[in-house]
């Protein structure tokens, strides 16, 4: 072990290289602007993408991000470019006890694709003078608001912490509001992935916005009225309804199959921010849309061991 340690400058000078690169090219953060979200399915219950939020009015503004960092997929953002704002991130949980260790960049990521298809897919820190298509850290500068995270920031490894960090993946919140919903988030969907993997299953979650009527900042960047997310807990399977083979061994427990459970909780941003447990239901009908196609309503019991956890 010492040995090792004592010939790291040298075997190490490779690595300390491309980091040097790394740090001043920060270009190896990539985003995918997809057709349809098949590339990046895992982070979709069953594999399909929520329905109903494209309609006839909106569908040219809506652009469908496979979000990639350091050649892997960390979620996926459904995103309104006449907005600027994201409609929502699926991702899911795999771990329930990720220990992130990364810093907030103090720059966030824009997505190359957005501006034109045929540029580079890599998500990157560029400074660009304006967009029409989506928001730029400066429209966030001393607008009173700061870029609230869809998909979370905390409660994950440290690249997907990151990677989460992309503007596509940003919605304007007060900062008081901000602190708020992530702390909520973090606590829920922490005790909600430990009580699903404890039976072998995995959590999938959707982060969205929604309600529109509040004005925007630098005239550009839409600042929504709610915010939501909704969870499911459930065996994973492909769109042909095939269990994943790394997960069959869950299946085999006749508890797993049958437990699917899900749960919703969404927070009015005005006057100030106010978080209610809802059921998916309530949630999409709010919204109209559906959000995953089937998945039970958490049980009362399901709720006490998550108040369990939480309290631990
Ligand atoms: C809800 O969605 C359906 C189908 O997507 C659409 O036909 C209907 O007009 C929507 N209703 C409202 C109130 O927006
Ligand atoms: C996109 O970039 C290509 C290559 O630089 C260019 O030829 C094309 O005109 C651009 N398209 C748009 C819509 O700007
Ligand atoms: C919602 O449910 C969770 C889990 O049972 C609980 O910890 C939380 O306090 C509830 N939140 C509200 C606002 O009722």
């Amino acid at each position: 072990m010492k040995l090792t340690l004592y010939i790291l400058p040298m075997g190490f000078s490779g690595p300390v290289w491309f980091l040097i690169l790394a740090i001043a090219y920060p270009g190896t953060v990539q985003g995918k602007v997809v057709d349809n979200f098949q590339p990046c399915q895992q982070f979709f219950k069953d594999g399909i993408a929520p329905q109903g939020f494209e309609n006839e009015e909106n569908k040219d503004s809506m652009v469908k991000i496979c979000q990639m960092y350091k050649n892997a997929y960390h979620f996926a953002t459904l995103y309104r470019t006449d907005l600027r704002i994201p409609v929502y991130s699926a991702y899911s949980y795999t771990n329930s006890n990720p220990k992130p260790k990364t810093c907030r960049p103090l720059k966030w990521f824009i997505e190359p694709q957005i501006e034109n298809c045929t540029y580079d897919q890599n998500m990157q820190i560029i400074k660009l003078d304006t967009s029409d298509k989506q928001a730029l850290d400066s429209d966030y500068e001393r607008s009173g608001y700061q870029r609230g995270h869809l998909y979370p920031f905390s409660f994950n490894h440290q690249e997907s912490a990151t990677a989460s960090c992309t503007l596509t993946n940003a919605v304007p919140e007060k900062q008081r509001a901000n602190v708020k919903w992530y702390h909520y988030t973090e606590k829920v969907v922490k005790g909600l992935t430990q009580t699903c993997h404890n039976t072998g299953r995995r959590m999938y979650l959707v982060t969205g916005s929604d309600d529109y009527n509040h004005g925007n900042i630098k005239n550009r960047v839409k600042i929504p009225g709610l915010i939501w997310t909704a969870a499911c807990c459930t065996v994973p399977r492909n769109q042909n309804d095939r269990f994943l083979a790394e997960e069959v061994e869950a299946t085999r427990n006749p508890q797993t199959t049958n437990g699917d459970f899900s749960i919703a909780f969404m927070g009015t941003l005005f006057p100030d921010l106010n978080i209610v447990n809802v059921s998916v239901s309530t949630l999409q009908s709010r919204l109209n849309a559906s959000i995953f196609n089937e998945c039970k309503e958490a049980t009362r019991e399901i709720y006490e061991e998550v108040q369990r956890l939480l309290s631990e």
